[in-house]
């Protein structure tokens, strides 16, 4: 496995891989590699000849110094994990490299990028838009890799992908959970021992819900939700939003959508820790 800092060092390796006819998948990551990470690279490397796994924590995508300055980084350990997963490549940019100029460039796709994450963390996903299509032009790749647990980035790179026009196509990977039922996730090596411990109660509270869900209508189950995580010390939920799988608009009854999911961010202890997670209704 190589591990590149400089887009052109990055770019000449692939050019020969292109010249042998070889597909590219590209997994883009903020690195704190973890099992959801890992599942995303097993697939890159199942369904291509190569795999680029990106490592960058990227600036513009925070609107929150101190998140940013705090977000876990391992580049050895996380280098180590990608090549047991089989990958070819690491790009690991500095930010100068990334960005040697500011990114004035501005993406939002309403109404997909002003509900939930977009309502709540301004910018966002314009930063999110700057850097994904940045390692697009840069990769060039036929295919790249995102967890389903930021159901709705997803859902924003689709409209990205469609915007610049270009042929990626974008391979979504279902969550990853611990045992305990706790979504994995980069943010949770933030937590302390006690934090660990009541942070799968923001699953076992969505899972719990499905059930609830059967006979109480859709803002009984958003309000019993919010109540049931709230009660638990420790944990508040930021937001919690019914929608409509696809558009990610709230619905208000369970006929709305053939496809409803339930979207929530529950800050985690004192500091606190920011987790997300996701439940399907249908
Ligand atoms: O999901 C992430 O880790 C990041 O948002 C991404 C897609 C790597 C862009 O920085």
């Amino acid at each position: 496995m190589k591990v590149f800092h400089k887009i052109s060092d990055l770019q000449n390796e692939l050019f020969l891989a292109r010249k042998e006819g070889k597909k590219v998948g590209l997994v883009p990551t903020m690195g704190a590699l973890h099992a959801g990470h890992a599942s995303l690279v097993n697939h890159s490397v199942a369904d291509n000849d190569i795999t680029v796994v990106s490592v960058f924590v990227n600036p513009t995508q925070f609107n929150d110094k101190n998140d940013l300055n705090s977000y876990p980084r391992d580049l050895d350990a996380d280098c180590k994990l990608i090549e047991e997963c089989g990958a070819d490549f690491v790009f690991a940019p500095s930010v100068e490299e990334m960005y040697p100029t500011p990114d004035n460039r501005h993406f939002d796709f309403p109404p997909v990028t002003s509900v939930m994450e977009g309502a709540h963390r301004s910018g966002h996903f314009n930063g999110v838009c700057q850097v994904v299509s940045r390692l697009f032009y840069i990769v060039r790749p036929e295919r790249a890799y995102f967890g389903e647990k930021d159901w709705q980035q997803i859902a924003v790179i689709k409209c990205l992908v469609k915007y610049l026009g270009i042929s990626v196509q974008i391979v979504e990977c279902p969550i990853v959970r611990d045992e305990d039922g706790l979504a994995r996730s980069s943010r949770n090596a933030l937590l302390s021992s006690d934090e660990r411990v009541i942070a799968p109660n923001i699953f076992k509270s969505l899972k719990s819900s499905t059930d609830y869900a059967k006979k109480h209508t859709v803002e009984q189950t958003h309000d019993k939700v919010i109540k049931d995580i709230n009660a638990i010390d420790g944990l508040e939920v930021e937001y919690f939003s019914i929608v409509d799988g696809n558009t990610l608009q709230d619905v208000s009854s369970w006929d709305d959508s053939q496809y409803i999911v339930g979207c929530i961010t529950v800050y985690c202890g004192k500091k606190p820790v920011r987790l997300i997670d996701h439940i399907k209704y249908k």
